[in-house]
């Protein structure tokens, strides 16, 4: 079986731009890879240092995988920071990595567009993200489109890590689906934690009303762009195009519609999520005894790795 790898960062709660992009795919694939899907603890270290807030997205996230479907006895779900080899393989990147080549990155030019005081963590983050992915012989990577570019350098990384100490890493692919790849939030833009435009994937009844209501439409009359397009995520164009041709106009008609499509496909997840909720304990064991599973197969990658560098003496 392929290995396939991915994970979500622990700020904020999930999106149904997460979910489409990325989290569905997790679920949808794990009978066909060998799947691990981890907490992206240590890269959310970028944005926070709010221990207590970690603490509880981490926990989050770990729920989130668990209610969407995941199954922990098909699939490796674990938290990042339980592997702390990524850290000691991202340092080797580090070092046979420019500096030119890592300000390419669009999350870095972001980044700097916006005139942050840029952390080294934010410059280095697609080496961590490098690490993750390679550590585990990854074949298979889904994301959504804005994380393409990581992967690719992940890949570059390991062709040089290649060339330059001998044959020992895999080149892995990203997964992106088309239809999904970048998901709009309610004003038109990419569906963002940092837009402030987005509709949790566990909202309740009335976050769904009000986040629908709020989509932004213009005055033309015609059929409301960023309506139809969220629309798109939960029906066929089939029945897209009879609803919007029947209801021409009627935006707030069409909305309606569309929140109650939300509100139907969301409430079994919340619901789920809830029922897991009550059993902490098993939760955290889960994460766990995954991680220890996740660090163990990094420690023999490392392990060659250190041999391939010249560091193992004894
Ligand atoms: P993050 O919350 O930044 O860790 O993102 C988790 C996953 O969701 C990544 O694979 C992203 O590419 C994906 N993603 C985030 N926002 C969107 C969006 N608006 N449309 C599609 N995929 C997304
Ligand atoms: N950078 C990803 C995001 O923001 C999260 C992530 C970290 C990741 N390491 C990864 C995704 C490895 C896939 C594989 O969404």
């Amino acid at each position: 079986m392929k290995i396939l790898l991915s994970g979500v960062k622990p700020t904020g709660r999930p999106h149904i731009g997460n979910y489409f992009g990325a989290m569905k795919q997790f679920v949808d694939l794990q009978n066909e890879y060998d799947s691990r899907i981890f907490i992206a603890d240590l890269h959310a270290f970028t944005t926070t240092t709010d221990a207590k807030q970690i603490r509880e997205d981490i926990i989050g996230v770990a729920l989130d995988y668990l209610a969407i479907g995941l199954d922990p006895k098909k699939c490796l779900i674990f938290k990042q920071s339980d592997v702390p080899q990524v850290t000691e393989l991202c340092w080797l990147f580090d070092c046979i990595t420019t500096m030119p080549y890592l300000m390419r990155a669009h999350s870095f030019k972001d980044a700097e567009a916006k005139n942050k005081d840029i952390s080294v963590g934010t410059f280095n983050y697609p080496m961590l993200m490098a690490a993750d992915i390679l550590i585990q012989d990854s074949n298979v990577v889904p994301v959504g489109q804005d994380q393409k570019q990581h992967v690719e350098f992940a890949r570059d990384t390991a062709e040089k890590f290649n060339r330059i100490f001998g044959e020992t890493f895999i080149l892995p692919e990203s997964l992106i689906l088309e239809n999904v790849a970048v998901v709009p939030g309610i004003d038109g833009q990419k569906m963002s934690k940092s837009y402030n435009n987005t509709i949790s994937l566990f909202a309740t009844d009335e976050e769904i009303q009000k986040a629908v209501m709020g989509i932004v439409t213009d005055s033309s009359g015609g059929i409301p762009k960023n309506v139809y397009a969220m629309h798109s995520l939960f029906k066929t164009k089939e029945e897209l195009d009879q609803i919007y041709s029947e209801n021409e106009g009627k935006y707030k008609v069409l909305k309606d519609l569309l929140a109650e499509d939300i509100k139907t496909f969301i409430r079994p997840l919340r619901e789920k999520r809830a029922e897991l909720e009550k059993d902490l304990p098993n939760v955290l064991q889960i994460l766990k005894e995954n991680g220890e599973k996740a660090r163990a197969i990094a420690e023999i990658k490392m392990k060659e790795i250190r041999e391939k560098i010249g560091v193992s003496l004894y």
